[in-house]
């Protein structure tokens, strides 16, 4: 039998799986299954369908994500890893925007039965146009746009709205960036930018 490790009492990893602990129904919503237990019933989290569950299974350890954070996610889209920061932050806020009217409708669709959700259709380069729907500081910005200017996007946000211990993850796509610089080189260029920011 795989490893059991909990990294909240609202996630574990099982081996190579990942799974969230469900309060919002049985419903999925990206056709992720669902297991009951003795202790209740848990959401398998998809590394292929979601960036941070990826993060977790490949030992990633950086994982401030509490019951009663407040978090702003950039490019949210239907909501798929959101939905599963919903089942861990469950008495905390999640702020999502997104810049696709598409994309914000299914959105919206998961907000009336994960009452943690909170869509907001904007573009994430603008924050100043969404600033009165979000509490003055946030714990921890996630931010997945797969754009060039990804960093300036994070940076204007964190310095608005994340609190000052607060933590920000970027989900850089190297290829949005140049889609034909090396991968690594990307990387490195866009993290010496970060530490010249957030010195
Ligand atoms: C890779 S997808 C996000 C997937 C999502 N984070 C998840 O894991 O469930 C990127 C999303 O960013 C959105 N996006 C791109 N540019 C944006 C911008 N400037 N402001 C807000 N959203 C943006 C796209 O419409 C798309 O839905």
């Amino acid at each position: 039998m795989a490893d059991v490790r909990f990294l909240t009492d609202r996630v574990k990893l099982e081996g190579r799986r990942a799974f969230t602990f469900s309060i919002w129904g049985d419903v999925p919503v990206y056709g992720e299954r669902y297991y009951e237990t003795e202790g209740g019933t848990w959401r398998e989290w998809n590394p292929s369908r979601s960036k941070l569950a990826a993060y977790l299974l490949k030992g990633g350890t950086i994982f401030p994500f509490a019951e009663r954070n407040s978090v702003l996610y950039l490019g949210v889209a239907q909501g798929t890893t959101a939905s599963h920061i919903s089942d861990i932050c469950v008495g905390g806020q999640i702020y999502g925007v997104e810049i696709s009217p598409e994309a914000i409708r299914k959105f919206t669709a998961l907000s009336t039965v994960r009452r943690n959700l909170y869509p907001i259709l904007a573009d994430a380069a603008r924050p100043e146009s969404y600033a009165d729907l979000l509490p003055p500081k946030v714990e921890i910005i996630y931010q997945d746009i797969a754009q060039k200017n990804q960093v300036d996007i994070l940076l204007k946000n964190s310095s608005l709205f994340l609190k000052k211990d607060g933590l920000a993850y970027l989900m850089l796509k190297a290829r949005s960036v140049d889609v034909t610089a090396p991968a690594d080189r990307i990387y490195s260029s866009r993290i010496v930018l970060l530490r010249l920011y957030l010195r």
